[in-house]
């Protein structure tokens, strides 16, 4: 019997494209016995066709057009990047029924909605396990081993750059400029590394993995994100000093609201106490834990970016694509039946640590206790750190659980206290 022919289009050339197509060439006959079927690479799309390309890239496979490509395959894998033209292209495929592997978390977690609609009314697939965390496979656990669970809680270091920039800071006592100069060195950080240092794209990770947990459309904009470039080497300092690291964090939370149940979903930089698992993740690797009601607690850890390690994830999609397109079957379908309220950043929960900078006279802790009081906020532990300047102490105190709004409101009367010179940081803490 002929074996069938599966005609894969890859869009885009690029860090990961070009290892996607090597082992497509590689591990094709691999591939070939686990689908049941053969993986034809019909084309891969590039802007500039003279371009340099690494080795494994057959020159004679490139073609600059991308819509007569996806026009003849079967599986378009998508690795352009950005919203245009990769959204015009998935959309395209999707409209033609033809399913869709993809890599990009900014599509996905801004046009979602757009790209699932227009899958589910065309019966077609789109797969887009290399779009969280690179080769750690969270996506598939969030969407298939985990679809008898009901989570709770999701929590994680979705960015390895700025994971690798904060580990750099608190190994060497660098400064931020000086561990992104080295990150950017090694090819971690873009040039300009505002999508990683300004949490965006952890943001757009999070709402991917938020909608996926807790069956509700949740995308980027519903994110409440602080970036870490402000982080300096004193923070490290007294994070260590109090038991702990700062981690960038991707926080996606199943909370109940009186009889109601919500989503909080928000990138902070974090402080980690350091028996927490996520505290011992180094480097620019990614690490997901995951919370479910009947599974208990599951960690996912691995390499989040690199062209080779999100190939993995992008070749996993096409095995599984390849396969239902021979065979039959299909892709699980986007569920969004929960449709939760998304809360607003001041209903989020959280610890918190809190870091005055004040007068040093008689009285003023009390003073201090007092507005702690007023808004209900109860103080889990207290410190006063070291004399920063003359005439002045500094205090670090923790919460108990509380809402970061009930916190910004005794924050604003605090800045109003002749003793308060100044509130120097105010971070997130996970036990
Ligand atoms: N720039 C990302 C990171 C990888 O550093 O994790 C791509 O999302």
């Amino acid at each position: 019997m002929t074996p069938k022919q599966v005609k894969i289009a890859v869009l885009g050339c690029g860090t990961v494209g070009s290892q996607v197509v090597r082992l497509l060439s590689e591990r094709g006959e691999d591939y070939a016995q686990r689908c049941g079927a053969d993986l034809d690479l019909i084309g891969v799309a590039v802007r500039s066709l003279e371009a340099p390309r690494p080795q494994g890239v057959p020159r004679e496979l490139l073609t600059s057009d991308a819509e007569d490509l996806i026009d003849a395959a079967d599986i378009v894998v998508e690795l352009i990047g950005g919203i245009e033209p990769a959204r015009t292209f998935v959309l395209r495929a999707l409209r033609r029924g033809v399913t869709v592997v993809t890599g990009n978390k900014a599509l996905l977690a801004s046009c979602g909605p757009e790209l699932f609609d227009a899958a589910q009314h065309a019966n077609a697939d789109l797969y887009f396990e290399a779009a969280v965390a690179g080769a750690v496979p969270v996506v598939y656990a969030l969407r298939e081993s985990l679809a008898g669970d009901h989570v709770t809680d999701v929590l994680g270091i979705v960015n390895g750059t700025t994971n690798y920039i904060l580990d750099e800071m608190t190994r060497s006592g660098r400064s931020y400029e000086e561990a992104l100069a080295r990150a950017q060195e090694l090819g971690y950080a873009e040039a300009d590394p505002s999508a990683d240092v300004d949490g965006y794209d952890a943001a757009a990770k999070c709402a991917i993995l938020a909608s996926l947990a807790f069956h509700t459309r949740v995308g980027i904009d519903d994110v409440d994100v602080t970036g870490m470039s402000d982080i300096t080497a004193a923070d490290i300092e007294q994070a260590r000093a109090g038991g702990c690291v700062i981690k960038l964090l991707a926080h996606a939370h199943r909370v109940r609201v009186g009889e109601r149940e919500a989503v909080s979903v928000r990138v902070a930089p974090t402080l980690v106490e350091r028996d927490n698992p996520l505290a011992s993740i180094t480097g620019a690797f990614n690490a997901v834990v995951v919370d479910a009601e009947a599974a208990g607690r599951l960690m996912f850890y691995g390499q989040g970016a690199g062209g080779v390690q999100t190939a993995s994830a992008v070749l996993s999609d096409v095995v599984a694509a390849a396969t239902h397109v021979a065979h039959g079957g299909a892709a699980p379908r986007e569920q969004t039946y929960e449709s939760l309220e998304i809360l607003p950043a001041a209903q989020a929960r959280s610890a918190f640590e809190v870091r005055l900078i004040l007068a040093d006279r008689t009285g003023v802790l009390a003073e201090i206790a007092q507005v702690f009081a007023s808004h209900d906020l109860s103080v889990a532990a207290l410190t006063q750190t070291a004399r920063e300047e003359t005439g002045c102490s500094a205090l670090t105190l923790t919460t108990h659980e509380t809402t970061l709004g009930a916190l910004e409101g005794a924050l604003a009367d605090l800045r109003e206290l002749a003793c308060v010179k100044r509130v120097e940081r105010v971070l997130s803490r996970e036990g």
